[in-house]
């Protein structure tokens, strides 16, 4: 992506299209000239949220369109907008439409109509005939049709009033072009979802390939946090364009989740007034290779290597299964309290300065409840690895409800995250006593289960190693360093904060990490008995080298997934495997500490 931090432009022109749905313009050549059709943008109303909007023009030149339906908080904030006014953009993000084939279907239902026109165009510049169906209620809610007639798409319209075209749904325009004899090579469609899924289930019975844009909560944009989640995939940087065999085995169509991450179906299904619980297609059963270099036992558990995923990085049981399949030696959950939160508006999660691989992010520590977790705990134990569950709580109190759920659960060691920047929540790390208790309580409910307990601290403190001492004397068992480090980044025309939380601070990831990280790794292992889980800018085997080295026995990747994405666990595994053998050690277990030593 060409922008990944909220960067005011000014609104070229607006024109309301409907009664719902305006179009702004805005001039980006950072931007546009990277776009693609299919793609989005995050759109930033400074001080009231960010909200993804798919782009439905874009020129080399710099021109770039968005079309917003008024449907709620964010979006009716923009329609109050006026030309000249400042908006934030970041992106292009995610997956575009892959073209081909000399006829296309395009298939649109309401502001599905906005990136269907941006692939249109770049249809009719290769000279595609393309077929352009759109449905709505009624004529004066459909959108763009005299753009895609003036492209040369044929263009037909059904509106369920029978006030334009076709008196229906556009999937029996849809069906009866096709049983009429009509072929098409490719079927492209955006809009509500259930549309899409007949759109499918139509396009599957003619076996013609085809491509459906879908919509999930997008937080973060670029596939760091796991809000967007369907089914394992991220619908921000795996889509939104998916192809529609690849949703076959999702919950497209039956389910989606909340800001918390919990799910809730698309249509109630409802049996006997009481709610049925949304499950997922269980994924395959995976059992990882033994590697005997990397295999190493930390706390009683056996890890077939050390790499694992950071704390926030994945809600969903399925994508935690994805880590593990790609080769992480364990996996660790979303932070997980007592009860469901959303968490903060937008934004939530950008990079501080271009290509520096250093973010900044305040989720809220969104998470369903830990009631509700226990689904993705289940998918998550398709794959035969180690899972820890990351939990918070506020009070002795509340973490001994958490604890006392969480061990019904079957997970192999609990990770308290101790380092919460919230308010709320900050007492923690800053109460040695109230830390101390909490670790009591919870260890007296895990340990009989035979539950290990990692607390995770904050850099954030003056003493961080007198706070893991702390943790190591009330019975932790193994200690895991570091969490994110605090900042406040403002926008500096506005001179408010970009964040979207009530404070404006949040806490910085990624590569810049890592120097002070190392540090505290070192520290930790000089005072400390237990083992330490090393997280903090972790991008390279020559970092995961110098951490282990430093004293920690295991080690958690976090932001490197948004520029390197699944493959940083096989590449940091080949590396490590290398450097063990042509620096003559038996395993890795021999290498922690080895700085130490010296
Ligand atoms: C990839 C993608 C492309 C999209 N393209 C367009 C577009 O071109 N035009 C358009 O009008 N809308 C588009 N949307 C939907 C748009 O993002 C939501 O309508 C918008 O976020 C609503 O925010 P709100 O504060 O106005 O409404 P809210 O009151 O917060 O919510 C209204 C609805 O929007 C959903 N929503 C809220 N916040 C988000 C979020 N952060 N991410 C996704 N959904 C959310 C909610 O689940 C709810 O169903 C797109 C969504 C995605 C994921
Ligand atoms: C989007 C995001 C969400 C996070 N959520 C959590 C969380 O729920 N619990 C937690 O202990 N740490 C959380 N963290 C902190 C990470 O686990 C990790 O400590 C931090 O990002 C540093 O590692 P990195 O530089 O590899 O990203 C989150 C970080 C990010 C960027
Ligand atoms: S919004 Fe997709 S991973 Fe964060």
């Amino acid at each position: 992506m060409s922008l990944n931090i909220p960067t005011l432009h000014k609104i070229e022109e607006l024109k309301a299209e409907n009664k719902e749905v305006k179009t702004f313009k805005f001039f980006s050549v950072e931007i546009a000239k990277e776009s693609e059709p299919g793609q989005f943008v995050m759109v930033w109303n400074p001080g009231v949220d960010e909200i993804p909007i798919s782009i439905a023009h874009a020129s080399p030149e710099g021109e770039l369109e968005v079309a917003i339906a008024d449907v709620g908080d964010c979006s009716h904030s923009l329609h109050q907008k006026h030309v000249g006014d400042l908006i934030g953009l970041r992106g292009p993000y995610g997956r575009a439409f892959s073209l081909h084939g000399e006829t296309i279907c395009m298939v649109a239902g309401g502001y599905g109509a906005a990136p269907l026109r941006f692939a249109a165009k770049r249809a009719k510049e290769f000279d595609e005939h393309v077929v352009f169906l759109e449905g709505a209620r009624s004529n004066a809610e459909l959108l763009y049709i005299e753009e895609f007639e003036r492209k040369g798409c044929e263009v037909r319209i059904a509106t369920e009033d029978g006030s334009g075209g076709y008196k229906g749904l556009v999937t029996d325009l849809l069906e009866g072009l096709l049983s009429s004899g009509e072929k098409f090579e490719q079927v492209l469609t955006c809009g509500p979802e259930l549309m899409m899924k007949r759109v499918c289930e139509i396009t599957r019975r003619e076996r013609i390939p085809t491509q459906v844009s879908v919509e999930r909560i997008v937080k973060c944009g670029c596939g760091a946090c796991g809000s967007c989640d369907l089914g394992g995939y991220r619908v921000c940087k795996d889509g939104p364009v998916f192809d529609a065999e690849e949703l076959e085995k999702t919950e497209f169509g039956k389910w989606k989740r909340e800001k918390s991450g919990k799910r809730i179906p698309i249509k109630p299904n409802v049996t006997a007034n009481k709610r049925v619980e949304p499950l997922s297609i269980p994924p395959s059963h995976f059992k990882p290779k033994y590697e005997p270099l990397l295999a190493t036992e930390v706390c009683g558990i056996e890890f077939l290597n050390p790499i694992m995923n950071a704390a926030g990085f994945g809600v969903s049981g399925k994508l935690l299964y994805r880590y593990a399949v790609a080769g992480a030696g364990a996996v660790v959950t979303k932070s997980v309290g007592l009860d469901e939160r959303e968490g903060y508006p937008n934004p939530t999660f950008f990079e501080i300065a271009p290509h520096s691989y250093t973010y900044v992010k305040e989720m809220g520590l969104s998470n369903p409840g830990i009631k509700k977790y226990g689904l993705e705990i289940a998918d998550a134990k398709y794959a035969e690895v180690p899972l820890v569950l990351s939990f918070f709580g506020k009070s002795v109190e509340e973490c001994r409800e958490v604890a006392k759920i969480a061990i019904k659960y079957p997970i192999d060691m609990l990770e308290f995250n101790a380092s919460c920047p919230h308010t709320e929540f900050a007492a923690v790390e800053h109460n040695p006593k109230l830390l101390k208790s909490i670790i009591k309580e919870i260890i007296g409910i895990a340990h009989p289960k035979g539950i290990p307990i990692a607390v995770k601290i904050s850099p954030n403190v003056g003493d961080p190693v007198g706070l893991a001492l702390t943790a190591e004397k009330a019975g932790a068992d193994a200690i895991t360093a570091i969490n994110t480090v605090i900042s406040r980044p403002i926008d500096p025309t506005l001179d408010i904060p970009i964040l979207g939380n009530p404070t404006g601070y949040g806490g910085k990831s990624g590569k810049e990490l890592a120097f002070g990280g190392k540090g505290v790794v070192f520290a930790l292992y000089e005072e400390l008995r237990v083992p330490v889980i090393a997280v903090g800018g972790i991008f390279s085997t020559d970092d995961v080298i110098e951490y282990v080295k430093n004293g920690a026995s295991l080690i958690q990747v976090g932001s490197v997934l948004v520029s390197e994405g699944f493959e940083i666990f096989p590449r940091l595994k080949r590396e490590l495997k290398e450097y063990l053998v042509v620096n003559g050690y038996r395993d890795i277990g021999e290498m922690v500490g080895a700085a130490h030593r010296r």
